[in-house]
């Protein structure tokens, strides 16, 4: 489905009224997910020097919310809105925000950087909701999404055993970042011509220099 919402863009100093294809990502929505950005690329300090060796943490598998499933999502699903997606990427990082806050002690020294980064997502996903209709959110998902949903839902009692996959808290905040930048790549463009951040190879070839301690 195709909507339609009035544009004004500023040409030359005439105000121009156009019906543009609606812009999945608002323009507010860039400075709360910058500045989780911002909070995002000290995650290696946080979420892996203060954890042992090899940590995980239990998580439904469909926390694991990569690239990999976007565009597997995008192939499969008709006509899939990325706002259903976006929907989607803020249902299922919060709950990875919270699975991870939750092993976390009183004082364990990340828990200030965790918490400011919930807050954080918490505020872009305020402005996330502000800023779309309200009819937005009810409108019906498809099926796929759906069953997504449903799952991440669940009292976690009645998630079968299957459902559950382990993952270190620094891979889950790869993945939000990531797929942050794919969702809303409008807000992270960037001087590099092509910038494609949905595309999986960006990351892998990525992956030396990001090995690479930081500080
Ligand atoms: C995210 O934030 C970091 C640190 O502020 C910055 O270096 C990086 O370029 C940002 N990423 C994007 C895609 O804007
Ligand atoms: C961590 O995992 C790696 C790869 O699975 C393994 O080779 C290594 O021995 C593990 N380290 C510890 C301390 O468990």
């Amino acid at each position: 489905m195709i909507q339609l919402s009035t544009s004004v863009c500023l040409l030359g100093g005439l105000f121009l009224i156009a019906p543009v294809l609606m812009a999945p990502t608002p323009a507010n929505m860039c400075r709360p997910l910058k500045t989780l950005n911002d909070s995002l690329s000290h995650r290696r300090r946080y979420m892996k020097h203060n954890f042992p060796i090899n940590y995980t943490i239990r998580v439904h598998h469909k926390e694991i919310f990569k690239l990999s499933n976007i565009n597997k999502m995008r192939l499969n699903v008709e006509a899939l809105d990325d706002l259903v997606l976006q929907r989607l990427w803020f249902q299922v990082n919060q709950g990875v925000l919270k699975k991870i806050l939750r092993v976390m002690p009183e004082r364990h020294p990340s828990r200030p950087y965790t918490a400011e980064l919930e807050k954080r997502f918490r505020d872009a996903e305020g402005v996330f909701v502000e800023s779309h209709p309200a009819e937005v959110f009810q409108q019906e998902l498809p099926d796929t999404i759906q069953d997504i949903w449903d799952g991440l839902t669940e009292e976690p009692d009645r998630v079968p055993d299957f459902s559950w996959r382990f993952a270190s808290p620094k891979s889950l905040l790869d993945n939000l970042c990531h797929t942050m930048f794919c969702l809303f790549s409008e807000c992270f463009a960037s001087t590099e011509p092509q910038q494609d951040y949905c595309g999986i190879s960006r990351w892998r070839k990525g992956r030396k220099k990001d090995l690479q301690p930081e500080s």
